[in-house]
């Protein structure tokens, strides 16, 4: 690791754990996007050809590679100062969501972050409560945010609710896959809506919320009307997009809570999740009324969302260039869809 590069400006520097994972390439493109000095934490070894090249991609755009591990906490501070960091944004996944503690320590000794975003990215962990094993999950979560509030560090927590792409149950990373091409799965009766948001529309809010004043020390909930639909409404859309019907079957409340019980981890947890959503609607079963709440429409009015219709005609898209594809992997490792960008597809044909 070398100091602090003169030629990159010191205003915003901003720190990403986590780029090559599935949010996390979002949030470190929107910050190369917006002109930030962007410092990359990347582990030694990659741990797959397809991170290698994902962090190429990202460094050939101007992020600058610093390698480690979060877990290394001298390192950590070590890093914030020589960089001078002021942003830090984390999103290792789910099974590392506590060694976000001592990156908190490192945070607060060095004293000079001006914004600290935990690894959540999804619900807001002190109003859901889903059944386990994503609880596990939340828990740790929870755990983290109250480690940065007695630390002090100054904070935003992004409830950016669910990725714009079609919920299966059983991937973590739906919109590394195409909505189905054979039949849908409905939770329940298909009425509980949720907020589906495009991976680039995370990444870009979440850039925007990092200097802004009013989220410091709050919790950022995406709610744009337009991305708000139940899976029957999702269903309808994208029979719309491929110019067909295909059969509807029903998975009831039930069916989740089996697949939360049975099935392994991460899955297990996304059953959970998919529960929690579809059955209780945890997305839209409160309101913001806390004064630690703020809204990411009511605070960039003019910034438009992608709209599930315009994410489900690039997947409708991608069908109509590839003439056999495989619409679900058979595993989380058969990821089809990088980052759902239609120029960086590499559908598997059938
Ligand atoms: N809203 C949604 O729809 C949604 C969907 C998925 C996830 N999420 C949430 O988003 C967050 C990120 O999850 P994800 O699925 O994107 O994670 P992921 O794809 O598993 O990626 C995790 C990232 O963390 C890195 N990492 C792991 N251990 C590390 C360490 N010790 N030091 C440095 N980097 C390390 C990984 O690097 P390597 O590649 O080197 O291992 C990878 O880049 C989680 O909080 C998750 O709950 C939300």
């Amino acid at each position: 690791m070398c100091g602090s590069n003169p030629n990159v400006s010191e205003a915003g520097r901003t720190m990403i754990i986590g780029s090559t994972g599935f949010i996390g390439r979002f949030v470190a493109e929107a910050s190369l996007d917006s002109g930030r000095p962007t410092y990359l934490l990347v582990q030694s070894k990659p741990t797959s050809p397809s991170k290698a090249s994902i962090i190429k991609s990202l460094q050939e755009k101007g992020a600058i590679i610093i390698h480690g591990s979060i877990e290394d906490r001298d390192l950590m501070e070590k890093v914030l100062k020589e960089h001078k960091i002021e942003v830090v944004i984390s999103a290792v996944g789910g099974a590392h969501i506590s060694t976000q503690l001592s990156l908190v320590d490192a945070i607060k000794a060095v004293g000079t972050v001006k914004r600290f975003l935990p690894s959540e990215f999804g619900h807001d962990m002190d109003r859901a409560d889903p059944v386990e094993p994503a609880l596990t999950m939340y828990e740790e979560k929870r755990r983290v945010r109250r480690y940065i509030e007695a630390a002090g560090v100054p904070y935003t927590y992004i409830c950016c609710n669910s990725i714009a792409a079609w919920p299966y149950h059983d991937n973590h990373h739906p919109a590394d896959v195409l909505p189905p091409l054979d039949t849908f799965h409905v939770y329940g009766d298909g009425t509980v809506k949720a907020y589906f948001v495009a991976g680039d529309d995370i990444g870009k809010f979440t850039i925007k919320s990092i200097d802004d004043v009013r989220t410091l020390n709050k919790t950022l909930h995406f709610r744009p009307s337009g991305n708000l639909l139940n899976i029957n409404e999702l269903a309808s859309l994208w029979e719309e997009k491929i110019g067909r019907k295909l059969p509807r079957v029903t998975v009831s409340e039930d069916d989740l809570l089996t697949a939360a019980k049975e099935m392994r981890i991460p899955q297990s947890i996304v059953a959970a999740l998919t529960h929690d959503i579809f059955i209780i609607g945890c997305q839209v079963n409160y309101s913001l009324d806390k004064p630690t709440d703020v809204e990411v429409v009511s605070l960039y009015p003019d910034t438009p969302f992608r709209t599930i219709d315009e994410c489900f005609k690039d997947f409708a898209r991608l069908i109509g260039d590839t003439p056999k594809v495989v619409n679900k992997p058979k595993s989380n490792d058969a990821i089809i869809v990088p980052n759902s960008k239609p120029e960086a597809l590499a559908i598997t044909a059938a």
